[in-house]
């Protein structure tokens, strides 16, 4: 069913909860500690699982001694590749579209090989009666290696790099004329060099699970972004079908992008309950996320800029570097935001990538855009000075009709209305454009501004909706909450199409035995499972107005759905209607249920048409203003605003949690974010929150958070995406707003006070 004809067909359904500052649903679950994570299961008999690191980049084991570690009292297992069962060998299949893509983080199958592939691969896993006795004897368990060369250096491996092959769904090289030549002639340009540290997942809840075989039936416990991805591909690791495992994840710590595929923890865990017939739980240490799950590329960028002397650009070039393992990893769209932001008529993008003897990479909130985001917005910010322009005139001289790259109609674009909303609000007509020239006391002040931007995507969903004789309305998908809100959206959304209050819906969510979701990925999930909702919804009431319209004297008598109104827990016509108890108990029924399930050759074919005829993104305006200390070099981020197109506006307090997150990421991002590898072997040598630096409060300032929320008109509610796009533009901000206050231009991350002196 199109969207244009499930709306036709729907009642006109006034909102009553879609749009409200909604508290989450399962908050007070998890205020008052009900709430059980995926390591908080007991079970009987329940053991615990440790592994144990490889410490060398890349290599064979040659012996491993466990004699030690098995001494020890309260193990009950030592498995290593010369005892474990073997899984089977990881697929390689991946489909962006697929809720049950299957695709691997890495293709290494731990535990059925002697080979290394990097510094901090599991090599064993003791299994024991006390998780302190399995990482103790897990400390005595001594392989010995014989090492092979490594290349572990992003900057050395760098000039190595290939294209890459992009990912369908986000674009790759693009040529537009002659970028080069129209470079070379611009009487205006920049031409700038930009790089980005590799990033790690710190989600607060590190990757844990419980996993429990009962013959050859799996459950398990798993905070998990893609329960069906996981599903199917423990399937076919361990040989039994999908329908024989169910995989519970209705709480989840955090995922950003490292629950999206399945890691090492996880498998292990599966692998070490099937080989000791217990209940295993495996909880990493915040070092073991570090070793076992990918985080975000390392980059380099190229970003070169001409304009003309009136800021039209005339040329866009774009170019980066990422890299993945050798053994697993994803190429990353960084050049994506090119191809989307500015209207030049010679672009020209390329993507490389390097393969090093690292763990792959994976996604990480906007994969791409985030790091891209970062250049392009700082290399306009440097052309603006070039110019002597005002940085946001710049932007909006240069705002396109149409795609830049593709020609694609835009959907729904309100930069414009952003930034006149931003420069007002924040105050930016009291900057003065002068580097330097803002001061308090020792605190040099700077304001900049960056564009934020993350294409939305749609993906399929099932959906189930019942209505009970007594009015409880249950809606079944199996969706995924990582804190974000999204069963309370849902809620509100079924809510409103059926006219219900909210405190009769339940929103089942959480686990693979539900009608599948889409993931909790790509900024989707939402927007997905709307879609779906909405058509399921309508389904339901068509099924219930049948029933009305067979009792006699029914009010309803010929009426059609688009003539009726749901609201009152009921369909009316006008003043006249049936409450849904009425009907039902009129008719005899118990309960009414319908189910929408995207039909999915037509759900490619239109996300093909989409892609070539259709260009559909979240955006929206950052405004930072920074104070760096002209002795120290301290930077304090001491005001933020950010105003936000992401379409129709579900929950104003979600929403704004959501952007807000992604903005304090960015700040993280731009001043203190940074794995450091040691370039001698391969090890991370900052694998915890005290020498990795994330923000804690004191560095975030109150962030002004808001949003324009006009429907976008191709999508069902005018739903864009709103997980992702909060980071996009954010770093770019930060590096901006310093430049206006020291005069300097940084352009590695993150920017410590070092770079600014
Ligand atoms: Mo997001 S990186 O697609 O979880």
């Amino acid at each position: 069913m199109s969207i244009k004809e499930a709306k036709a067909e729907n009642t006109t359904a006034p909102t009553r909860y879609v749009g409200q500052a909604i508290a989450r649903l399962d908050g007070p679950a998890k205020t008052t500690g009900q709430a059980r994570f995926s390591a908080e299961h007991a079970y009987p008999d329940l053991a615990y699982a440790a592994l144990v690191y490889s410490t060398i980049a890349r290599g064979r084991i040659i012996a491993i001694e466990t004699t030690e570690a098995r001494g020890v009292e309260g193990v009950v297992a030592v498995l290593t590749h010369e005892n474990a069962p073997a899984m089977k060998p990881a697929p390689k299949k991946m489909s962006m579209l697929d809720p049950a893509s299957v695709a691997s983080s890495t293709t290494v199958n731990y535990l059925a090989t002697d080979e290394v592939h990097w510094n901090g691969q599991p090599v064993a896993v003791v299994v024991a009666e006390t998780p302190e006795t399995a990482r103790y004897a897990a400390s005595l368990v001594r392989p010995t290696y014989e090492q092979f060369p490594a290349a572990v250096d992003f900057a050395a491996g760098a000039s190595d790099a290939v294209p890459d092959k992009p990912i369908p769904l986000l674009g790759g090289p693009a040529n537009k004329s002659d970028a080069a030549a129209a470079l070379a002639a611009a009487p205006f340009s920049v031409d700038l060099d930009f790089s980005t540290p590799q990033h790690n997942h710190n989600a607060l809840e590190p990757h844990d699970t419980t996993a429990v075989w009962n013959g050859d039936q799996l459950t398990l416990h798993e905070g998990s972004q893609n329960i069906s991805g996981l599903r199917a591909h423990l399937a076919q690791r361990f040989g039994v079908p999908a329908e024989a495992i169910r995989v519970l994840s209705p709480f989840v710590g955090g995922g950003f992008g490292g629950k999206t595929r399945p890691w090492a923890g996880t498998l292990l865990a599966v692998l070490a309950a099937r080989a000791t017939g217990r209940p295993i739980r495996l909880a990493l240490t915040r070092e073991g996320v570090y070793h076992t799950v990918g985080g975000r590329t390392a980059s380099t960028q190229r970003v070169a800029l001409g304009a003309d002397a009136g800021g039209q650009l005339t040329a866009l070039l774009h170019s980066s570097v990422s890299r993945t393992g050798r053994v697993g990893g994803l190429p990353e769209q960084i050049t994506t935001v090119s191809r989307h932001l500015y209207a030049a008529p010679n672009i020209r993008l390329r993507q490389h990538m390097v393969q090093l003897d690292l763990l792959s990479n994976t996604f990480m909130r906007a994969p791409g855009e985030a790091l891209g985001s970062f250049a392009l917005e700082s290399a306009m910010d440097e052309l603006a000075c070039e110019l002597g322009m005002d940085p946001i005139e710049l932007r909006m001289l240069n705002e396109p009709d149409r795609n830049p790259v593709g020609g694609q109609r835009i959907t729904h674009r309100m930069l414009r209305e952003a930034y006149a909303l931003g420069a007002e609000r924040f105050g930016w007509t009291n900057r003065d454009p002068q580097a330097r020239s803002m001061r308090d006391g020792r605190w040099l002040i700077g304001m900049g501004v960056a564009t934020a931007h993350l294409s939305s995507m749609r993906m399929p969903a099932s959906v189930t909706v019942r209505l009970g004789a007594d009015g409880a309305l249950v809606v079944r998908c199996g969706l995924h909450e990582m804190g974000m809100g999204a069963p309370t959206v849902q809620a509100q959304v079924a809510a409103d199409q059926m006219g219900v209050p909210m405190e009769s819906v339940r929103i089942e969510y959480g686990d693979s035995d539900l009608p599948p979701s889409a993931g909790a990925f790509g900024s989707a999930q939402t927007a997905s499972v709307t879609a779906s909702l909405l058509a399921a919804c309508t389904k339901l009431k068509k099924s219930v107005l049948t029933l009305a319209q067979r009792l006699p004297d029914s009010p309803l008598k010929g009426r059609k759905l688009a003539e009726l109104e749901a609201r009152d827990g009921g369909l009316y016509h006008r003043g006249s209607g049936l409450r849904y108890t009425d009907i039902l108990a009129a008719a005899g029924r118990d309960h009414v249920e319908a189910a929408y399930k995207t039909n999915m050759p037509a759900f490619v074919a239109q996300t093909a048409r989409d892609l070539r005829f259709r260009s559909r993104a979240a955006s929206g305006a950052q405004f930072c203003e920074v104070r760096v200390d002209t002795d120290t070099g301290e930077i304090r981020v001491s005001r933020w605003l950010g105003v936000f197109d992401v379409g129709t506006v579900l929950n104003a307090r979600t929403a704004s949690s959501q952007l807000r997150g992604g903005i304090i990421w960015g700040i993280g991002m731009a001043l203190s974010e940074q794995t450091l590898i040691d370039p001698r072997n391969g090890r991370i040598m900052n694998p915890s929150l005290a020498e990795y630096h994330v923000p804690v409060h004191a560095d975030i300032p109150h962030i002004d958070v808001d949003y324009l929320n006009e429907p976008d008109p191709t999508m069902p509610l005018g739903l864009l995406a709103v997980g992702e796009v909060g980071i996009t533009g954010a770093p770019a901000a930060v590096a901006n707003a310093i430049r206006h206050a020291t005069g300097k231009r940084v352009r590695d991350l993150p920017i410590t006070l070092d770079k600014v002196l």
